[in-house]
C-alpha cells in the first residue's frame, strides 16, 4: 500500500465530506484515487449496497475479498451472483498455505473456540495477513463499516487515515447508515444478498464463528457469540496498539 502524503489534507477534507451522501462520498473517493482505490467484500447486506453504488459510478471500480477458507457455502453463492449480476472480476486474496498449515497441526482446525488469543490468531493468519496483501499498492480502501454496528466502531468516519496500515486512506460510505437503510437500497435495486440473511443471521463471516440471532438482538450478537462486544473485532478495523 502506499502511504498517503496529504493525510492531513484528507483530515480537513473528512470533516466536509462527512455531510455528504454515500454515493457523494464514493463518488469523491473514485474521482480521486481510482484504480488505486478497491472495496474490501465479505457481501454482506452493506458491502452488496456498496458494490451496486460503485457499478454504477464507475464499472472497473475494484472490489476483492478475503477469503478465509472457512466461509459459509452462501457467501460462495452470492460471489457467484455478483459476479454475473455486475460482470465484475472479483479479486479474490486466500491465506498463506504455510501459515494455516503451522497454525492447525499446533493447535487445531477449531482453535477459536478455546481462547480469545487462538481466535485473534486465527483471523491473523486468515484474514489481517491476506488484507495486507490486498492492500499492497492502493492509496484508498472502501469497507461497509457502519458506527451502528458495535460498540467498537461509535467514532467511525467516512474518509479516515488507516493508521493501522501504513495511513492509507480509508472510506466508509455507510457510515451513517441504518441496517433499514441498507435494506431499502437493496430492495429498491434489488441488490443479490446473502441467502443467509432470510436465516436469521445479520452479520456474517466465517462459518464457524457466525450463528443466527433472534429478532430483537443486537446485530452481530451471532458473531464470535462466546466473547463479549469489546473483543468483537478480528484486526481488519482496529489500531495496532
Ligand atoms: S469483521 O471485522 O467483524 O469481520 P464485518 O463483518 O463487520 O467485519 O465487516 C465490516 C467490513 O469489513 C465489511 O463491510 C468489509 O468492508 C470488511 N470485511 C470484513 N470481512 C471481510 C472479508 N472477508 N473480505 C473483505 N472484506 C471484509
Ligand atoms: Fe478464524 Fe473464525 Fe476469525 Fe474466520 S472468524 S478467521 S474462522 S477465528
Amino acid at each position: 500500500m502506499i502511504r498517503h502524503e496529504h493525510a492531513g489534507g484528507i483530515q480537513l477534507r473528512g470533516d466536509e465530506l462527512e455531510s455528504q451522501t454515500a454515493h457523494e462520498v464514493l463518488g469523491w473517493a473514485l474521482g480521486r484515487f481510482h484504480p488505486r482505490i478497491a472495496l474490501a467484500s465479505s457481501f454482506g447486506a452493506e458491502d452488496v449496497v456498496v458494490i451496486d453504488m460503485l457499478m454504477r459510478l464507475e464499472p472497473k471500480a475494484r472490489v476483492f475479498t478475503l477469503d478465509t477458507g472457512r466461509l459459509p457455502a452462501e457467501t460462495y453463492g452470492l460471489m457467484e451472483a455478483i459476479r454475473e449480476r455486475y460482470g465484475l472480476a472479483i479479486d479474490v486474496y486466500f491465506p498463506r498455505a504455510e501459515a494455516v498449515e503451522t497454525m492447525v497441526r499446533e493447535h487445531g482446525v477449531n482453535l477459536f473456540y478455546r481462547s480469545i488469543e487462538n481466535r485473534k490468531r486465527c483471523c491473523a493468519v486468515r484474514k489481517v495477513d491476506p488484507l495486507e496483501r490486498g492492500l499492497v499498492g492502493l492509496e484508498a480502501w472502501i469497507t461497509g463499516l457502519r458506527r451502528e454496528q458495535a460498540v467498537t466502531r461509535t467514532d467511525l468516519r467516512k474518509v479516515e487515515v488507516d493508521r493501522a496500515h501504513a495511513g492509507i486512506i480509508k472510506i466508509n460510505p455507510l457510515a451513517d447508515w441504518t441496517w433499514d437503510q441498507v435494506w431499502a437500497y437493496i430492495r429498491a435495486r434489488d441488490v443479490p444478498y446473502n441467502a443467509l440473511h432470510d436465516q436469521g443471521y445479520p452479520s456474517i463471516g466465517c462459518a464457524p464463528c457466525t450463528r443466527a440471532v433472534t429478532p430483537g438482538q443486537d446485530l452481530r450478537s451471532g458473531r464470535w457469540w462466546w466473547e463479549t462486544p469489546e473483543t468483537k473485532e478480528c484486526g481488519l478495523h482496529v489500531e495496532k496498539g
